[in-house]
């Protein structure tokens, strides 16, 4: 009999055979990924954030790094959401088999609408995400996630316009996380993303400037991990809606320290653009933890802070 450890996640009624999955923006739509593994191994796959019309994003240079991390401001650059659904997710849907969420963000809440309906029904996406927490934007983005009142008005508007679950991504620059998680519940969410990025600020001494040219970037990498942990922990807390987990994680151990927080599965940021294989790597190492750690299954661990 097989007494490997179970890696399976119930997410807002989708089975995912593992907790890990690469986050939006990290990954694009898998193509600069797909010769390095079968892509069809991840629990899921989130695509970047498509917002309505395209966009170039911020000028250069817009991302740097950092100790224990890295800083990006790129303002949201995608190819719109025509192009999303004729050439992203069909060419995606050729390398990769299993469950698509779909990342969204507008900058009104009739926008995150009219995008949540365009992409109800498409195959093999099982959930959106909604991007209410961007650092780099003027309209809307992390100012939306940080206001209770408009991430539930935003809550509401895309569970009108779509069958799918969704989940909504918060931005950790808030006084009171708890706060906006449950006005989110309140507005019809299944489940919560976060954290984001943290509105950071890298300065060139020489040149007496920032070095990334909107000023302010997001910091993320391992340097937010405990942050991420204790965000994570507040909003599962706060809500009776699954979370997702992310922030910093670039191992199995990770992992496991954010299911025990309360995630019910996690992302991986940051560690895909150090090493493309982290998300193989952590899904190949996690058993092996559990075994070494007398864990049988994700569900006995989560939520035990
Ligand atoms: C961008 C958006 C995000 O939500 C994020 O976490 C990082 C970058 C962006 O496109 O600027």
């Amino acid at each position: 009999m097989d007494m490997r450890p179970d890696m399976k996640v119930d997410l807002a009624g989708t089975e995912l055979h593992n907790p890990v999955m690469p986050a939006s923006g990290t990954f694009g739509y898998g193509q600069e990924y797909k010769d390095y593994f079968d892509l069809s191994i991840l629990g899921a796959l989130v695509t970047k954030s498509v917002t309505w019309e395209p966009r170039y994003g911020n000028p250069l240079p817009r991302i740097a790094e950092c100790s224990q991390g890295m800083m990006n401001s790129i303002g949201l650059q995608n190819p719109g959401i025509e192009h999303y659904l004729e050439e992203d997710l069909p060419m995606l849907r050729e390398i990769y088999y299993g469950p698509v969420i779909s990342n969204i963000s507008g900058s009104s809440p009739e926008e995150y609408g009219r995008l949540a309906r365009a992409i109800d029904g498409q195959e093999q996406v099982v959930a959106l995400e909604v991007n209410i927490s961007c650092p780099n934007v003027k309209d809307g983005g992390a100012a939306f996630g940080a206001d209770p009142e408009i991430s539930r008005r935003i809550t509401e508007e895309v569970k009108k316009n779509t069958s799918l679950p969704v989940f909504m991504k918060l931005t950790p620059n808030v006084t009171d996380i708890a706060s906006i998680a449950r006005a989110c519940e309140e507005g019809g969410a299944d489940g919560i993303s976060l954290i984001n990025n943290f509105k950071a600020l890298k300065i060139d001494l020489k040149a007496r400037k920032p070095v990334t040219a909107m000023k302010y970037a997001g910091l993320s990498g391992p340097a937010i991990k405990p942050i991420a942990l204790r965000m994570v922990n507040e909003a599962f807390h706060a809500v009776d809606i699954p979370v997702i987990g992310i922030g910093g994680i670039s191992n199995a151990d990770d992992v496991l320290e954010m299911i025990m927080a309360g995630a019910t599965a996690v992302q991986v940021g940051s560690a895909n653009l150090v090493d493309p294989w982290t998300c193989p790597d952590i899904i190949k190492e996690l058993p092996k933890r559990m075994e070494e750690l007398g864990i049988e299954s994700l569900d006995e661990i989560r939520g035990v802070i």
